[in-house]
């Protein structure tokens, strides 16, 4: 099956929704004669910006699962034939999450929240404690992780043992490793995967961060198929989805039945 995958790297605007709410839909404007099916992501914590100085920050910014940035994910996605992947700041009772959504066009959705938190993050944020889980949508099957997670082999691969093909990667990269480690993840799990950086730099208080860019789209065989640098910009590729359920390396060799598990416990 042939379907369009894409991410959205721009610089999000900290603390102003609706501002990168009008930036996403700006770049997605290109994409309005285009009615098949996509699948787009977009980095995480899109639409607040990243650092926060302290709990009440986070407490005005934050929303509940079915919240604005939830709302406008749906509306994107069905305005655009879409399933969007994107990263939102979560209120739950008193914790707070960095979760992501995936939302397809008609409205049904999966939640995830980060749970390998990075640096600072931990001050502010509850670990995720939702099974790593995978959206169903037209027999695509989609799993989420959140920027930091790349680097516990373990989440991609149980997203692929569960069966994605596609995994959308929101994240607010800072250090330079994700490209890298991205690109063998996909090879290894034999997967799709969308990293969606941001760009830009965040600055609050005495805090600065600087942020990577360099998006980019990996196929099953570990090749990269688009890449950008620092631009804010949407860029699409088309692929062929079943790439992603061969999970052979050679002829006697299939990277899910030759796995030793009984050799793993620690
Ligand atoms: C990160 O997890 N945002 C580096």
């Amino acid at each position: 099956m042939e379907i369009l995958l894409g991410f959205c790297q721009f610089n999000v605007y900290w603390g102003d929704k609706e501002r990168n709410f009008k930036k996403v839909e700006s770049l997605f404007s290109q994409l309005k004669d285009n009615n098949s099916l996509k699948i787009i992501v977009l980095p995480e914590l899109f639409s607040t910006g990243y650092l926060f100085l302290d709990r009440k920050e986070i407490f005005n910014l934050s929303e509940k699962v079915e919240g604005e940035t939830y709302h406008f994910l749906k509306y994107l996605a069905k305005n655009y034939n879409s399933i969007i992947a994107g990263g939102f700041l979560e209120k739950e009772n008193n914790n707070f999450y960095n979760s992501s959504l995936v939302v397809a066009p008609d409205g049904s959705y999966l939640l995830y929240r980060k749970i390998h938190l990075f640096k600072d993050e931990k001050d502010f944020f509850a670990k995720g404690n939702l099974k790593l889980g995978i959206f169903e949508y037209n027999n695509l099957k989609i799993g989420t992780l959140i920027c930091f997670d790349y680097f516990f082999p373990e989440a991609a691969r149980t997203l692929a043992i569960k069966g994605a093909e596609i995994i959308c990667h929101p994240s607010n990269l800072i250090l330079p490793y994700a490209p890298l480690i991205t690109q063998v993840r996909a090879l290894e799990n034999h997967i799709f995967w969308i990293l969606a950086n941001r760009i830009g730099i965040e600055k609050r208080g005495d805090k600065e961060l600087r942020f990577l860019g360099k998006s980019q789209i990996v196929s099953p065989k570990g090749e990269i198929l688009i890449k950008v640098e620092n631009e804010e910009t949407l860029k699409l590729v088309k692929v062929n989805i079943n790439e992603a359920k061969d999970k052979k390396v050679t002829d006697k060799n299939d990277l899910f039945f030759d796995r030793r598990t009984e050799f793993y416990e620690i």
